[in-house]
């Protein structure tokens, strides 16, 4: 079964409402919860029940006993968490929500690509389709995949996809040759070393903290790369005043929180100051999340033969954790 085009008819949302209290309102009636990812908008965030990164949302997802779960974030989140409940009903609030590390590894492609690796452990970044997870061996996110990876017997041959930055900088940190699908993310790739070098020579005391989907170049300047989840962990930690984030910039939210004593600087992705935005993760808006529970669509729907294929890679990496 796939999911029917659907778009939010947002003409049919009053403009007195109180969206926020309207959310809530509903969000009470239903017994829905809310997930949010950090890339969400900050007003997003502060009204969901849980934010975290994608290793902790699967998590919330799996000890969800929710009738409704409400996914803020993308779709492929959205999906592991109707993987994982199939009993509830999972609304998203855009379903053009996409990944472009997702959307750009076709199940069939996918498949296709793998003939040349026989034999191989298929691990696979979360940041994929259901029909991929089916055909994968363990999923894995940004938190655990040095666990995930290490898990696998040296004696076995590995294949890494979607993400080959992700699969590269997990490589170094583990010691294992892996073969890697050409998949990458069009908001991390736009980080780079002219920019960083720029605001490091500004901000010489600042620490520069990257996600793993950032290219090598990035990598190698880093003092800290990890998921979203371990960034944050660092600048709370860190005695460092100021920071250099090489991330989307939405997990700045939780940092002002945590630090507001810092100064933490997002890296800028062209000559201007335009920040990094993943404009799929920005498409859940405070009407759309409103519709959603008003009307709970767009629902995600998915084959169980599907859904059970696609439950075994992603079990053994809850397993480890
Ligand atoms: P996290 O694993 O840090 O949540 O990252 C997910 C993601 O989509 C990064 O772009
Ligand atoms: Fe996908 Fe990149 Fe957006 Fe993360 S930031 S959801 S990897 S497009």
């Amino acid at each position: 079964m796939r999911n029917a085009p659907y778009y939010p008819d947002l003409n049919s949302v009053d403009a007195d409402l109180d969206l926020i209290a309207e959310i809530r309102r509903l969000r009470d009636e239903k017994r829905a919860l809310i997930l949010a990812h950090f890339y969400q908008e900050p007003v997003v965030q502060d009204l969901a029940d849980f934010v975290g990164d994608s290793l902790q949302l699967a998590q919330e997802a799996q000890k969800a006993k929710a009738d409704v779960i409400l996914f803020c974030g993308v779709h492929f989140m959205a999906e592991t968490a109707k993987i994982l409940n199939p009993d509830s009903t999972v609304v998203l609030p855009d379903l053009n929500a996409g990944c472009s590390l997702a959307d750009r590894c076709h199940a069939e492609i996918f498949r296709e690509w793998l003939n040349d690796y026989p034999d191989h452990v298929v691990i696979t970044y979360i940041n994929c389709s259901a029909a991929v997870k089916a055909i994968s061996d363990i999923i894995c996110t940004s938190s655990n995949a040095v666990r995930v990876v290490n898990s696998v017997p040296s004696d076995k041959r590995i294949v890494f996809a979607p993400d080959r930055h992700l699969g590269r900088w997990i490589a170094g940190q583990t010691g294992r040759e892996m073969a890697l699908y050409p998949g990458f993310c069009i908001v991390h790739e736009q980080f780079t070393t002219r920019r960083i070098a720029a605001l490091k020579a500004k901000y010489p005391e600042a620490k520069l903290i990257v996600h793993p989907e950032c290219d090598a170049s990035v990598t190698a300047m880093a003092d800290f790369t990890g998921s979203t989840a371990g960034m944050l962990k660092f600048v709370t930690g860190n005695q460092a005043k100021a920071f250099l984030i090489g991330t989307e910039t939405g997990i700045l939210h939780q940092m002002r929180k945590l630090r507001p004593d810092a100064e933490l600087i997002p890296i800028p992705v062209d000559s201007g100051c335009s920040y990094s935005l993943c404009p799929y993760m920005k498409l859940n808006t405070l009407e759309k999340i409103y519709l959603a529970l008003r009307d709970l669509k767009p629902e995600i729907v998915m084959d169980e033969a599907l859904r059970q294929k696609a439950l075994k890679p992603l079990k053994r990496m809850l397993s480890l954790n």
